[in-house]
């Protein structure tokens, strides 16, 4: 594996699945690793999280280590010190860094200026543990990820692209119903860099595009229904017109009866409830989001032991036992 992991595009499919396969390990057996004793980890947070601070500083507790929470209150990146300076005091102290911010290029730079791994925790652009989790998700609720058809409704999203790259990579059929015009900004937008700009286009090219505004149709045949929010955390000015635009690309019952009879309904959360989907999809037998968020944890420690030094193989009888 790569030493960070900044964008999707920095996994192979062989990396994924050895994520996928040590995170359903460790979700049988939480208690067996201890590898990152006397490690610590950095999460540098731009933005407000539940599952995923959660999920890294649990992780890290049940791996033996630390984690060190620091808000945008704390170190404002770029604001009241540079990027880089941020990531080369950082690599003094700690073994990795996860990263949370508006712009994707600050988690990339992190990256680019310590010797430490960096994770991305999301960025306006990616949101790559989010999606691992996911599809561990799919995985175990359905089967051989080669062999399902994944509808995403709505934002075209950090979520969506993420989707989009890790589908195109592991062979998962995905349909994404959005408006026209976000689709074709979507497209024309430049790639970060040369390397993320070849697993977009590969997406680009494997993702089928509904633009008729008409979900039920998007959703036909899917093993899946995913939604995300209509306004991303750093969009709010432009909330009103995201609302009435996406407006017909809620996820309802009805369009839920329009997929497969035995779909599943997922959300990265958190959800506006009743706006992207209905209380009655969200909390009906469908929905499978509360698996979704445990299985952010099973994938952070598989990550953590991954990509923080943690050894592949088992751990030896002695370290077993916490
Ligand atoms: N899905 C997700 O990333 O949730 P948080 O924003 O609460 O971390
Ligand atoms: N697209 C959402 C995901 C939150 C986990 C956001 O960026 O706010």
């Amino acid at each position: 594996m790569k030493k960070d992991l900044v964008s999707i595009a920095d996994l192979t499919k062989d990396d994924t699945e050895r994520i996928l396969d040590l995170a359903a390990q460790l979700k049988k057996n939480p208690a067996f690793r201890r590898d990152l004793e006397g490690k610590t980890l950095a999460l540098v947070f731009e933005k407000p999280s539940l599952r995923t601070r959660l999920a890294f500083e649990v992780g890290m507790a049940q791996l033996g280590g630390y984690a060190v929470y620091l808000s945008q209150g704390d170190i404002a990146p770029g604001r009241r010190e540079s990027v880089s300076d941020i990531a080369r005091n950082l690599e003094r102290w700690v073994d990795g860094i996860a990263a949370r911010t508006f712009h994707h290029s600050t988690v990339r730079d992190l990256a680019a200026n310590s010797r430490v791994s960096v994770i991305n925790a999301l960025s306006d652009r990616e949101h790559p543990s989010q999606v691992l989790a996911d599809f561990l998700t799919i995985r175990e609720k359905k089967g051989d990820l080669s062999k399902v058809r994944l509808a995403y409704l709505g934002d075209v999203n950090n979520v969506c692209r993420s989707l989009m790259m890790l589908s195109s990579l592991m062979g998962t059929s995905l349909v994404v119903a959005a408006p026209a015009e976000d689709v074709e900004a979507f497209s024309a937008e430049p790639a970060e860099d040369l390397h993320e700009g070849e697993a977009l286009a590969a997406a680009l090219k494997d993702v089928e595009f509904h633009t008729d505004g008409n979900p039920r149709r998007a959703v036909r045949d899917a093993d899946v229904i995913y939604t995300d929010v209509w306004v991303s955390m750093g969009e709010e000015d432009r909330a009103d017109q995201k609302r009435k635009k996406l407006k017909g690309y809620q996820v309802n019952a009805k369009v839920l009866a329009a997929a497969k009879a035995d779909a599943i309904f997922m959300h990265c959360l958190p959800a506006k409830r009743n706006q992207e989907v209905t209380d009655e999809v969200l909390d009906g037998p469908h929905s499978v989001v509360f698996d979704q968020a445990e299985n952010r944890l099973h994938v952070m420690k598989a990550l953590l032991l991954l990509l923080l030094g943690g050894r592949m193989e088992k751990a030896p009888k002695r370290q077993r036992v916490r």
